[in-house]
C-alpha cells in the first residue's frame, strides 16, 4: 500500500458519537473556501524541480539539492510554488506541513490532487497567514520520497540577523543537519539573540537542544510559546515537528546538538567545546505561562476517540501485524466527521507497543492533558504530537478549515502500514 493511491471516496466513514449536538447548521462547503487565491500577483514565487538523482546522501532533489531551498515569506504574503516533476517516477506533490492552507493546496496525492507525473507540473497558491517554522515535503509514496530527499524548509517571518536554520534528516542511515553529517558552524557575533529554527524531517523523535547557553523554547510547531523561561535541558522533537530555540550567543559560542554531540552546529564567534545534551527534557505540559485558547473544550461540539493499537490482519492482502485505529485497519478506518465551526475534542490513546508522532493536516490542536494530568503551562499548540506507548492525550481544536484532511502517523512507514485516517467536513 502506498499512501495517496487509494480513493478517499471509497472509505467508509462514521461519526464516532459522543458529540453533543453542536447546533451548527450544515452549510456545506464552497469551492472558493477550499482553494487558495486564484488571482493576485504572488509576493513570493518559487519553482521547485523534483528529480530522481543521486546527490551526496540524497536520492531525490529539489532544484538540485536536498533539503530543497528555503522558501521564505512574510505574514500576509501570497505564496505561489510551482512543482515541476522532471524524473520522480512515482509522481510527486508538495505538502505544506504545519501550514493551515486551504484544502486544495494541501498536496496530498489521492485526496486533494493527483500526484504530479514525470513531465507534469502543479501550482500551489496560498496566503502565508501564520508566522512560524514549517517544512514542505512530497506526499506521494511519502515514506520513500521524503526519506530520499523530497523536502525542504519554509519559514513565514522576516529574516533576523540571529536566524539559524537546522533541518534534521536521516538519509540511508546517516543523520544530517542541513544535509551535512558531523560538526558544522554558523558564525554569529557574541551578544546576538539567536533564533534557531529546528525541523525534524526524520521518522523518529529526536532530542535536540543548545549546549553552552541557557535557551528558551520560543515556538512549537510554528506557534509562539507564551512566557517561555530559560532552560538547560534537552527538547524532545517529534518526527515532523518543529521547535524554535532562542539564546544570546555567548563569547565562547554555543552548540545546537541533534541527538548526540557527534551531530551538531556550532553557533558563535568561535567553535564551542563539544558537549552532550543534559538528561532532563523540557515538559511542554507545564512550560511557559497559561493564556486563553479562544474556545471552551468543556463545551465541545464533538468528542472523538482515537485509539491506536495493533493486530494481526491483512493489508492489501498481505498478512502481518498492522496498526489499528479504534480496532479498525486501514482502509476500513472510519473518518472523523465534523462541521465547520465545531470545537472538537479528541482523546488519543496508544497501546500499540510503539510511539507515534500523530500529525493532523490543516489544523493546530491544543494539548489539554497527558495521562489525565491537565496542562498548566503556555497553551501548547501542535500539529505533530508524539504519543508514546501507553500514553493518553486529550487535545482540542476548532474545525475552521473545511475539506478532507489527513490525520496520520509521521513515522512515515507507519502511515504506509495503515496508521492514517481523515478528518472530513460535512
Ligand atoms: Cu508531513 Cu501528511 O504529512
Ligand atoms: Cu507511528
Amino acid at each position: 500500500l502506498v499512501p495517496g493511491t487509494y480513493n478517499a471516496a471509497d472509505m467508509g466513514y462514521a461519526d464516532y458519537g459522543g458529540g453533543a449536538a453542536g447546533g451548527h447548521e450544515h452549510h456545506g462547503m464552497s469551492i472558493a473556501e477550499l482553494t487558495g487565491p486564484k488571482t493576485g500577483t504572488p509576493d513570493v514565487s518559487v519553482t521547485l524541480v523534483a528529480r530522481k538523482e543521486k546527490k551526496g546522501l540524497a536520492g531525490y532533489t529539489l532544484n538540485g539539492t536536498s533539503p530543497g531551498p528555503l522558501i521564505r515569506a512574510e505574514s500576509g504574503d501570497l505564496v505561489e510554488v510551482t512543482l515541476v516533476n522532471e524524473s520522480v517516477r512515482d509522481g510527486a506533490t508538495l505538502h505544506w506541513h504545519g501550514i493551515d492552507v486551504p484544502n486544495a493546496e494541501d498536496g496530498v496525492a489521492g485526496v486533494t490532487q493527483d500526484a504530479v507525473p514525470v513531465g507534469g507540473r502543479h501550482v500551489y497558491r496560498f496566503r502565508a497567514d501564520d508566522v512560524g517554522t514549517y517544512w514542505y515535503h512530497s506526499h506521494q509514496v511519502s515514506s520513500d520520497e521524503v526519506k530520499g530527499g523530497l523536502f525542504g524548509p519554509i519559514v513565514i517571518a522576516p529574516k533576523t540577523p540571529g536566524e539559524v536554520l537546522a533541518t534534521i534528516h536521516t538519509y540511508d542511515g546517516k543523520r544530517t543537519i542541513n544535509g551535512q553529517t558531523g560538526s558544522q558552524r554558523v558564525d554569529l557575533p557574541a551578544g546576538t539573540t539567536a533564533r534557531v529554527r529546528v525541523i525534524n524531517a526524520d521518522n523518529a523523535i529526536l532530542r535536540v537542544g543548545l549546549t553552552g547557553a541557557p535557551y528558551k523554547v520560543v515556538a512549537v510547531d510554528g506557534r509562539e510559546v507564551n512566557g517561555p523561561t530559560p532552560v538547560s535541558k534537552a527538547y524532545a522533537l517529534a518526527a515532523g515537528g518543529r521547535v524554535d530555540l532562542e539564546a544570546v550567543v555567548p563569547s565562547g559560542g554555543m552548540r545546537l546538538v541533534a541527538g548526540t554531540a557527534a551531530l551538531s552546529l556550532g553557533i558563535g564567534p568561535v567553535d564551542p567545546p563539544s558537549a552532550e545534551l543534559p538528561g532532563e527534557t523540557v515538559d511542554l505540559l507545564s512550560y511557559g505561562t497559561a493564556k486563553g485558547i479562544g474556545m471552551d473544550p468543556a463545551k465541545a461540539d464533538r468528542r472523538f476517540e482515537y485509539r491506536i493499537g495493533r493486530r494481526i490482519g491483512f493489508l492489501d492482502g498481505i498478512p502481518g501485524l498492522w496498526w489499528t485505529i479504534n480496532g479498525h485497519m486501514f482502509p476500513d478506518v472510519p473518518m472523523y466527521m465534523v462541521a465547520e465551526g465545531d470545537v472538537v475534542r479528541m482523546k488519543i490513546t496508544n497501546t500499540s507497543g510503539q510511539a507515534h508522532p500523530m500529525h493532523l493536516h490543516g489544523h493546530h490542536a491544543v494539548v489539554l492533558s497527558r495521562n489525565n494530568v491537565a496542562a498548566t503551562g503556555s497553551p501548547w499548540w501542535t500539529d505533530t504530537l508524539e504519543v508514546g506507548n501507553n500514553e493518553t492525550y486529550e487535545i482540542a481544536f476548532r474545525a475552521d478549515n473545511p475539506g478532507v484532511w489527513m490525520d496520520h502517523c509521521h513515522n512515515l512507514p507507519h502511515a504506509a502500514e495503515g496508521l492514517m485516517t481523515h478528518l472530513m467536513y460535512t
